[in-house]
């Protein structure tokens, strides 16, 4: 039996570029969270179970104690792999044996059960996207030291095809903040919750810290966050769409800002004049000032040149993965469920 077994396990591992330690889980699995259930007008005895959101998870055999919960904008995809299909921060996070939970919000990706009709219009927005993922400053001109396989035409439509519809609206915001706040409520994902978000996510997962009535969200890491939350006494207009600015009750905002650890990332072709970038340095002041830890990296300010948009599925990903991992230490959030120090297994510590 050990035979064929092991010829198996080999011929896998040929298939990679480099053989990687094998990741030990003791469960995976998935739920659904927060949601409504509403009934026919026609007929109160029928009724529809809708807008909750997905949670996947993949539980390693040793754990550590914080739970990654890994917000997309686009499609959970891209935390899975790289752009040419190497390790996403799925497999770098669970080798470092951190639970890790795919999140699909409402009426996107696997939960797209919804309460209200939902429309889906082809908009040709693949030269948009080129632009807007900052690949480079025009469709398929490419930044020099981007970190995408640029020749791989197969890398970019996979790209540019790992999508869902986002429903970029104020309302889906609120929809998408109350489920991921019922969730980290629930303690079904944990009692130490770290959001890790992408792109028109980091909205969603700062107004759900707002929202939440529990302390178990100890954490944001928000990879190019589009759009951002402000309390309502510094006279900030709320935005109609769905990228904000958002404005809370200054109660909600502290909140917010009582999350232990709060990071804004920007890659490196960001210009400091870019509006998200500094509304991500206003906010952060805001939030540092109630007494609160957040802080705006630009990735190029740490050596990490190159970056896309999705700086976490960007080749040589491994180093913003090492930012991550000071980020989770600095705050005390790598600690294993156990009590254990480290995992005698663990990852080789770079740097
Ligand atoms: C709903 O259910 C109740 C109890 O079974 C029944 O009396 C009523 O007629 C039902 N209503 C409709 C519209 O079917
Ligand atoms: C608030 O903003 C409005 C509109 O920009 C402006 O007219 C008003 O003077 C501001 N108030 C304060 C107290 O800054
Ligand atoms: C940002 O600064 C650059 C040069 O420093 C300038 O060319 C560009 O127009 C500015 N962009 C905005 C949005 O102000």
């Amino acid at each position: 039996m050990l035979r064929p077994l092991l010829a198996l396990a080999l011929t896998g591992h040929s298939a990679t570029a480099t053989p990687h330690k094998p990741i030990t889980l003791s469960s995976t699995g998935g739920f659904q969270t927060g949601g409504r259930t509403i009934s026919a007008p026609f007929n109160p005895n029928l009724t529809l179970s809708c807008d909750h959101g997905y949670m996947e998870y993949f539980l390693p055999a040793h754990p550590r104690k914080t739970s990654l919960v890994m917000w997309h904008s686009s499609s959970t995809q891209v935390w899975q792999n790289t752009w040419s299909g190497g390790p996403g921060f799925k497999d770098l996070f669970l080798r470092r044996d951190y639970p890790v939970y795919l999140w699909d919000g409402p009426r996107v990706g696997r939960a797209n059960w919804a309460c209200e009709p939902t429309a889906y219009t082809p908009a040709y927005t693949d030269t948009s996207n080129f632009v807007a993922w900052n690949f480079g400053p025009r469709y398929k001109q490419w930044w020099d030291d981007v970190r995408f396989p640029t020749d791989d035409d197969a890398a970019w439509a996979q790209a540019t095809s790992a999508r869902y519809v986002e429903y970029d609206t104020r309302a889906n915001v609120e929809l998408h903040a109350r489920a991921a706040a019922t969730a980290a409520d629930s303690g079904r994902a944990g009692r130490h919750i770290v959001y890790l978000t992408n792109s028109a996510g980091g909205l969603r997962a700062q107004l759900a810290a707002a929202l939440a009535s529990s302390t178990n969200i100890k954490g944001i890491v928000a990879y190019e966050s589009i759009g951002y939350v402000y309390p309502d006494n510094i006279n900030v207009t709320a935005g109609k769409g769905g990228f904000g600015p958002y404005v809370v009750p200054v109660e909600a905002f502290e909140r917010l800002a009582r999350v232990p650890g709060i990071q804004f990332v920007w890659g490196d072709h960001r210009a400091e004049n870019y509006s998200f970038v500094a509304e991500s340095r206003r906010v952060a002041g805001l939030i540092n000032r109630l007494g609160g830890n957040a802080r705006v990296v630009k990735l190029g300010e740490v050596g990490v040149r190159g970056a896309t948009h999705i700086p976490f599925a960007d080749l040589h990903n491994e180093d913003v993965a090492d930012l991550l991992d000071g980020f989770l230490e600095d705050n005390g959030l790598d600690g294993y469920a156990d009590g254990d120090e480290d995992d005698e297994g663990g990852e080789e510590e770079v740097e």
